[in-house]
């Protein structure tokens, strides 16, 4: 890969035309972090940035536990929409550049997304972890519930709010919710581990840390460029315009995603 070296900053700033594929021959392996940008060429909102869903909307009021109390009906609503421009998309030709190459790794390779909208899975990708939860499972409100979350593809919108089928009957506000993990609320443990897991294993063999379509702007998912780094990986970015953790890659390519991938993984 040749490299224009960016002027501020260790990264390198590569265009379209400077990408050749990535060596990923065995023992090498490849850790892949997925954000809202990969599924914009699916017709897709973006979360941040001009028209993105958090654009003009109190991210509380529909991403937080205490919106949901406040507004079942109006978070289900907002959800409901999410469902229904989820179900209508198609995944895309960047999709499908991480099926290709997972086709060709196989153990070598994990995708962590924090999307969920389920269009990696339904590209065909095998080996995913759901960092933020999925948009077609729902669970219940009450963190005291034994019942777990159960696959949901339901469009609720406006009163009856659907109640748990375990707690509704003595509780009349144990409100269904999306599996999402919202602001304020922890990530699940082990999804991060099976990530951090998958980058120490690379340590040795050469490990690829890619990072495609997400603005860099949430933590944790935003750190493990550095953990990446640290097992001494090759780390690049890909994105429509540069993430806000841009300095810790090596290499950033201003690009669009279905246009970069298919290059760079050589599908
Ligand atoms: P953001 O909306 O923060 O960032 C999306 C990024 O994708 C931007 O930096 C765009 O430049 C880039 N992008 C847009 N179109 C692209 C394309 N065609 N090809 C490549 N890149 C493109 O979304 P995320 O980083 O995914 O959390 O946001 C992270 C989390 O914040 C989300 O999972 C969500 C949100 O709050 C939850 O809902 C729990
Ligand atoms: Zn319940």
């Amino acid at each position: 890969m040749t490299a224009r070296p960016c002027a501020s900053g260790s990264s390198a700033y590569l265009r379209r035309m400077d990408i050749a594929a990535l060596d990923l021959a065995a023992p090498r392996r490849l850790v892949v972090l997925t954000g809202s940008g990969i599924s914009a060429e699916s017709g897709l909102p973006t979360f941040r940035g001009g028209n993105g869903l958090w654009d003009g909307r109190k991210v509380d009021d529909v991403a937080t536990a205490d919106g949901f109390a406040i507004d079942p009906k109006g978070v289900w609503a907002f959800y409901s929409d999410l469902r229904a421009k989820a179900a209508a998309a198609e995944p895309n030709a960047a999709h499908r550049a991480l099926v290709a190459i997972e086709e060709r790794l196989g153990d070598r390779f994990l995708l962590v997304t924090q999307n969920v909208d389920g269009l990696h899975q339904r590209a065909g990708s095998q080996r995913v972890i759901e960092i933020h939860g999925s948009l077609w499972r729902s669970r219940c409100s009450r963190s005291w519930c034994r019942r777990g979350p159960f696959a949901d593809r339901t469009f609720p919108i406006g009163p009856p709010v659907p109640l748990c089928e375990r707690c509704g009957s003595h509780d009349p506000t144990a409100y269904v919710r999306p599996d999402i993990v919202w602001f304020g609320e922890p990530l699940d443990e082990s999804a991060i581990w099976q990530a951090r897991l998958a980058m120490l294993a690379g340590k040795d063999d050469g490990l690829v840390f890619l990072a495609i379509g997400t603005s860099g702007a949430v933590w944790p998912t935003n750190t493990f460029v550095r953990f990446a780094a640290d097992q001494g990986a090759d780390t690049i970015s890909v994105n429509l315009d540069a993430p806000e953790n841009a300095r810790s890659f090596k290499s950033v390519i201003i690009g669009r995603a279905t246009e970069v991938l298919p290059a760079l993984l050589g599908t």
